[in-house]
């Protein structure tokens, strides 16, 4: 008897669990616990290509600050810029010589304390990019690394033996190419190199690295600076002992190189640590840290957010960026691992590495209409949404045509296969006049004949531009409830045209729904299993509307609808 009583009151018990679960995850989490950078537009800057104030050709410091207007009025509220700091550019600032200064083509620090000064004005945080794997081969640790084996620096990168005469250590490639090793006949040893050979690997698993590299980030976060994106955190550590990565038989890289798993030289479990440390020091100064993180899959995502939230706040979901066809189904699947994972969402569609999004998901016909179809989906999502520069007003991806013209160095080793990636990160186009606004010299890359349709001077003054579009998303994310914290919940997930979701915020809710096709669509809802009736319109694009609980949609249409109950 007593035991039945103990089973009833176990099923009473499981059952209140599963419903108290259930209603969890119908409860949003409540604005005033959100963070700062949850509910944060973020927007990436290549300073080379942003603007530039000396017109010498190459973007800078004082560039940005005049154009932080334009940024608050676009909806941003963070910004990412790629490496400033002084640096030999062989890959464009992500081989730093320096990490507590700034080069001098993009200024100086009185530069960055004004941007910094103007930024907090405008409530816009800045978010500095740490290359915590490797330094320039010019670094002053380098230097006096290389100079003897027993130097004070030598252990601060990775040194060892070739396997005879001539042969590097192990079979580790470098992700640009060649052997990962070069030879360096000072000191008769090979160093490690995961990218270029001028971009030498720290040695991570010595502490006197970790302190400083820590403390580079507390003399950035004293500046003013609220965060991090940790450039190739991925690669941090490698098999101590270089135990050599299995070859796929028979498959070349563009390079010409065998393809290799890349097992013992990424995704250490060591990384954690290292993350962990840095989250420790980022929380005393209320920053996020954002991670460059290549990951297969949710689980490996996961272990990024650290147990119990403890290592990077945004770890980047390249995984939707592989979802490289206006696919309903895919990006479901997607968006739906990526809610289920252990923190919090971050969407990005294109970078600085890799073809914008414009010529990804674009069809050369509807390209515009496309370009708001993404914004339509990306700033919508329950999650904190990367911009691209440029992404807000189509800019397109445009390659060199010529080996001589490459300025990314792998372009210029993998030509033709691998063109580099000049391509995106040209010249952000503010209006029609000569090279598009940019800079009054001639641009370190060239700017793309679609400045003359696409620039921020004309797509401001036209209702119907890629520009005006992100606007209104981004006005709608920051204003409404339902679009920066509600949950996210999936509709008609069996259509193949149209992608729909509600996000749910208490009682409101927003409708998305998104047409891929280039066909008008009808799509029927049914609002009242959630609770809620017809929908009226927030942003739509061209003639897309609605009655009652019936959606059509414009080829590629967009409709946002706030729902009533
Ligand atoms: C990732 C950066 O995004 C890329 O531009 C750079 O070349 C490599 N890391 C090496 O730092």
């Amino acid at each position: 008897m007593r035991c039945k009583w103990w089973l009833t009151l176990s099923w009473v018990l499981l059952g209140l669990c599963f419903f108290s679960a259930c209603a969890q995850q119908q409860t949003p989490v409540k604005s005033e616990t959100q963070q700062w950078w949850q509910d944060a537009v973020f927007y990436e800057i290549y300073p080379r290509s942003f603007a530039d104030s000396n017109n010498d050709g190459v973007g800078d410091l004082n560039g940005i600050a005049s154009k932080l207007d334009y940024l608050k009025d676009l909806g941003v509220d963070a910004i990412w810029i790629t490496p400033c700091f002084p640096s030999p550019q062989v890959d464009f600032g992500y081989d730093v010589s320096d990490y507590e200064n700034i080069d001098p083509m993009y200024g100086t620090l009185a530069d960055f304390d004004h941007l910094a000064a103007e930024a907090g004005k405008r409530n816009i945080h800045i978010i500095l990019d740490f290359v915590v794997n490797h330094t320039s081969d010019q670094h002053p640790w380098f230097l006096d690394s290389k100079s003897s084996r027993t130097s004070q620096h030598r252990d601060w990168y990775i040194w060892r033996d070739g396997k005879g005469p001539g042969q590097p250590p192990n079979n580790w490639t470098s992700t640009f190419g060649g052997s990962a090793w070069k030879f360096d006949p000072t000191t008769n040893q090979y160093y490690y190199h995961y990218f270029y050979a001028a971009q030498p690997d720290l040695n991570w698993r010595n502490p006197a690295v970790q302190d400083a590299m820590f403390d580079v980030t507390r003399w950035w976060y004293k500046r003013g600076v609220s965060g991090f994106r940790l450039d190739a955190v991925d690669t941090l550590f490698e098999d101590p002992n270089l135990t050599d990565n299995p070859v796929i038989p028979g498959q070349k890289n563009a390079y010409g190189d065998p393809v290799e798993k890349n097992v013992y030289n990424t995704k250490l479990p060591e990384v954690h640590d290292v993350l962990r440390g840095l989250r420790q020091v980022a929380d005393q100064y209320h920053a996020v840290l954002i991670g460059e993180t290549w990951t297969h899959d949710i689980a490996e995502l996961n272990r990024y957010y650290g147990q119990g939230n403890n290592e990077l706040q945004l770890p980047m979901d390249f995984l939707f960026t592989t979802v490289n066809k206006l696919s309903p189904a895919e990006f479901r699947k997607q968006i739906a691992a990526v809610n289920s994972a252990a923190g919090w969402p971050t969407f990005v569609i294109s970078n600085h590495d890799i073809v914008r999004s414009y010529d990804r998901y674009g069809d050369g016909v509807h390209n515009d209409e496309i370009a708001k179809l993404m914004a339509g989906l990306y700033l919508t999502l329950r999650g904190t949404p990367i911009l691209y520069y440029g992404e807000e007003i189509g800019m397109k991806t445009t390659p060199p045509t010529r080996k001589d013209e490459v300025q990314d160095p792998i372009g210029r080793t993998g030509w033709p296969k691998e063109k580099g990636r000049d391509g995106e990160r040209t010249p952000m186009q503010w209006d029609d006049s000569v090279n598009a606004g940019f800079s009054k010299a001639k641009p370190w890359l060239p700017v793309p004949p679609t400045y003359k349709t696409h620039n921020v001077a004309d797509e401001l003054k036209d209702p119907n531009s890629v520009l005006s579009f992100y606007k209104t998303v981004l006005k709608l994310r920051h204003t409404n409830p339902a679009l920066s914290d509600g949950n996210y919940v999936p509709l008609n997930e069996n259509d193949d045209d149209v992608l729909s979701y509600l996000r749910i915020y208490n009682d409101q809710a927003v409708l998305v729904a998104l047409n891929t096709s280039g066909a008008q669509q009808q799509v029927k809802f049914d609002f009242s299993k959630n609770g809620f009736s017809s929908a009226t319109p927030l942003a739509t694009t061209g003639k897309s509307s609605a009655q009652g609980q019936v959606v059509t949609l414009d080829p590629f249409g967009v409709f946002i609808g706030q729902l009533a109950k």
